[in-house]
């Protein structure tokens, strides 16, 4: 695949087996600098396996991912994460007890060396995301909407250049959805980050995304811009379901 400066990430034949099973298989696309590109297909379509692998939570059974022209493949997530390659995460069990604040800093860290650095830059990603007034609540005190928000702030702690997005709006209200989404509009525009949004929540994919991209069993089915996608008959039979209303998205369409 033709490779050019314009590409902040290229795979090339990526592939993922698990003992007997190919969870992802020839996989092979690039992404833009400053582009939102969605990431969809049914349960166990292997997005999430192709995220940690970009990741470096995975190794590649086959196959090379090239981040700004170099080649990550060899690289540990924390190299890949200085680099600017980062996801959000969710927060385990045992941050429960933090506050907001202290597990951004979490994030941080994996840039400053220094206390006040972290927590600075902290500071800065809490207000990037509008919840500066609530950074002193407990992690276990938060709903829903706040927890994503500070998943969110904690990812972009690391000062990312390319950020995977794994459901972050799974579980949001609708009004709170129209909410993140103006959120990564904004920190795309503003900042330049480039984003990857795996989401079943479909209009999520259409407001933001100029460029889908459609895994089924491992494979990539079809890449297009929304509208494509939205009206291609293999996705419709694969995915969308054949009632699936293009039109409905239509007035998203960025
Ligand atoms: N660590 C693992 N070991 C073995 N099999 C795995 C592992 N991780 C994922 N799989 C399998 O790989 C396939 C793809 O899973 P994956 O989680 O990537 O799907 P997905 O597209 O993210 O699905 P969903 O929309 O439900 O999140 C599934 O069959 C899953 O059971
Ligand atoms: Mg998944």
């Amino acid at each position: 695949m033709a490779e050019t400066h314009s590409d902040i990430l290229v795979v090339e034949k990526l592939t993922k087996v698990f003992g007997g099973l190919t969870a992802n298989e020839d996989i092979s696309f690039t992404i833009p600098h400053g582009a939102i590109c969605g990431l969809i297909g049914p349960n166990g379509a292997g997005k999430s396996t192709l995220f940690k692998t970009l990741l470096g939570v995975h190794k590649p059974t086959r196959g090379r991912i090239l981040f700004d022209g170099r080649d990550i493949s060899g690289d540990s997530q924390q190299q890949r994460c200085r680099q600017g390659l980062c996801c959000t995460f969710q927060i385990a069990e045992s941050f429960n007890d933090l506050s907001i604040l202290e597990a951004v800093m979490v994030g941080a860290y994996s840039r400053a060396s220094r206390r006040a650095e972290a927590r600075a830059m902290a500071r800065e990603a809490i207000a990037a995301v509008g919840i500066a007034e609530w950074e002193h609540l407990r992690y276990s005190e938060l709903n829903v909407y706040l927890r994503k928000k500070a998943e969110l702030a904690t990812a972009l702690a690391t000062q990312p250049r390319l950020l995977l997005l794994d459901e972050l709006f799974a579980g949001c209200s609708h009004q709170e959805i129209g909410e993140l989404i103006g959120l990564i509009d904004a920190l795309n525009r503003g900042r330049g980050i480039t984003f990857i949004i795996v989401e079943h929540v479909l209009h999520v994919i259409m407001s933001l995304c100029a460029r889908v991209i459609v895994l089924e069993s491992g494979r990539i089915l079809e890449v297009g811009g929304p509208r494509e996608i939205a009206t291609s008959p293999a996705v419709l039979s694969a995915y969308l379901g054949e009632d699936y209303d293009a039109d409905e998205h239509q007035k998203f369409g960025r």
